[in-house]
């Protein structure tokens, strides 16, 4: 495993450990249902999440599918989790124990252990940042997505969104920055096409002053706004 991978999957193995996935999936679910609201989804459809912490998006969307037969669907399951540490993912089979539907692997997100073409969307929110090679990252998952798949990345932490920079500093493991235009080529270059990007604000309400509270990633309240007022990079194409 190479130093990054060693650095998250440790980092979130304490995370997992101190209950922090369920934060992260309550603060990434509204601007994630909103890179995905387009997906159409079938029982023929297979669903992968790469860094997919304790699977809630994966559920997500397996729960919209309608027309999944009782007992499980007959060609393995329709979602698909993958995570380098090893707590979010026991946490994201514990919480679909016996359900056909799912699986969970713990693998790093640009080497997967899937076979070219499996998949109809890919989904990674939050996630790709941390990984040693984005780029590698992007290309592994159009190999296992079939053409014409869609694929929607979701990014807090992005160049444009001045007020989640300052995690660079407060995020005890290292990560990449990258921007926009640099996402969007790096998927060109992996061979997806129709690439898109476009920011996407959290409905959820925006914490007045006198609810605001500093931390380490957001030290002053202007910090924040920032944050909330440049949303999360939701890259999204076709395989
Ligand atoms: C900020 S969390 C987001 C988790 C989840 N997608 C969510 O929205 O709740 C980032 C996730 O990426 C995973 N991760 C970090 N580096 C990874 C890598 N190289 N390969 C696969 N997963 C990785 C972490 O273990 C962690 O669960």
């Amino acid at each position: 495993m190479r130093e990054m991978e060693k650095a998250a999957a440790e980092e979130f193995d304490r995370w997992a450990a101190a209950g922090r996935d369920e934060s992260m999936a309550r603060g990434h679910r509204d601007v994630t249902e909103q890179a995905v609201a387009d997906w159409d989804l079938g029982p023929g459809d297979r669903i992968l999440d790469v860094g997919c912490g304790n699977g809630w998006a994966v559920r997500m969307l397996v729960d919209r599918v309608a027309g999944v037969p009782e007992g499980g669907p007959p060609s393995g399951p329709i979602g698909t989790g993958v995570d380098i540490s090893p707590e979010m993912i026991a946490r994201a089979r514990a919480a679909t124990r016996g359900d056909p539907r799912f699986r969970f692997v713990v693998a790093p997100g640009d080497r997967l252990p899937f076979d070219d073409g499996e998949f109809s969307h890919v989904l990674s929110v939050e996630s790709l940042y941390y990984y040693p090679d984005p780029a590698a990252a992007l290309r592994e998952w159009r190999r296992v997505a079939s053409d014409g798949a869609r694929l929607a990345v979701v990014i807090e932490l992005y160049r444009e969104n001045p007020g989640s920079l300052l995690w660079v500093d407060a995020l005890d493991i290292d990560v990449h920055v990258l921007g926009t235009r640099e996402l969007v080529e790096m998927a060109q270059a992996a061979g997806w096409r129709e690439v898109r990007a476009r920011q996407v604000r959290d409905r959820s309400p925006v914490r007045s002053r006198e609810e605001f509270t500093p931390s380490r990633y957001w030290p002053d309240y202007a910090a924040y706004l920032a944050y909330r007022e440049a949303g999360a990079l939701v890259v999204s194409a076709r395989g």
